[in-house]
């Protein structure tokens, strides 16, 4: 006899609106995403840095844009902030090769400086042609938590009235099956400086910390 097939846990959603979510496993969904024109975002960058990590990972990271070192290597967070990043996870104890990665918007927007590329915020139009990217990542992970790095990211989860400030690591319902919660990002931590930085520091670390603890206590998916 056929063993009946694992039950997939219901789908978490976005609270910001999202036109289609595009079909497909999550390889051909990066496929799809490497040719997306759907902003013009794609005419200046190397490429779309789509989301990387297992396709089974119970925790979903979701940054704001890739920076310029993820557009040269195709790959999330890559540069001075996800090393700061995987520095925290250790020490949350979270093994970064079981986290799922991924990123608001898929596309690096920056401004020249001499020869530099500036990173510069995507707009709300950019955010909104993105957003079905993340939709289907979503859907086709259906992860237990959620990390929200910065308030692009919890802004998309969560809607507009979502303060960081106020609001920081509380968790929040995504989907029957999915919490999530919100903390720093690691490059806002980076832009600070003395007391502030080792405070906001500890923050993320706990944050992190509090999400490992919630997946621990049972925000699991059903076993197969
Ligand atoms: N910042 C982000 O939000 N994402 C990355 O991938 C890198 C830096």
């Amino acid at each position: 006899m056929v063993p009946p097939r694992a039950r997939r846990p219901e789908p978490p959603r976005l609270a910001k609106p999202v036109d289609e979510v595009p079909g497909g496993s999550l390889a051909a969904l990066r496929r799809a995403a490497a040719g997306c024109r759907r902003c013009p975002l794609w005419r200046d960058a190397t490429r779309t840095v789509f989301g990387a990590g297992p396709g089974r990972a119970r925790l979903m990271l979701v940054g704001e844009q890739p920076g310029n070192e993820e557009d040269l290597e195709g790959k999330p967070f890559v540069g001075p902030a996800g090393r700061l990043l995987r520095e925290l996870l250790a020490e949350a104890g979270i093994d970064p090769l079981q986290v799922y990665l991924t990123n608001t918007v898929k596309h690096f927007k920056f401004r020249m400086r001499g020869k530099r590329r500036l990173h510069s915020r995507a707009n709300a139009a950019e955010q909104a042609a993105c957003r079905p990217w993340l939709a289907a990542e979503l859907d086709r992970l259906r992860p237990a938590v959620v990390v929200a790095l910065g308030a692009m990211a919890a802004h998309t989860l969560f809607g507009n009235g979502f303060g960081l400030l106020r609001e920081r690591g509380r968790w929040q319902v995504l989907g029957p099956e999915t919490h999530a919660l919100a903390t720093w990002h690691p490059s806002a931590i980076l832009r600070m400086r003395g007391p502030d930085r080792d405070a906001a520091r500890a923050q993320l670390l706990e944050d992190l910390r509090t999400a490992a603890a919630g997946l621990d206590r049972g925000f699991a998916r059903p076993s197969p």
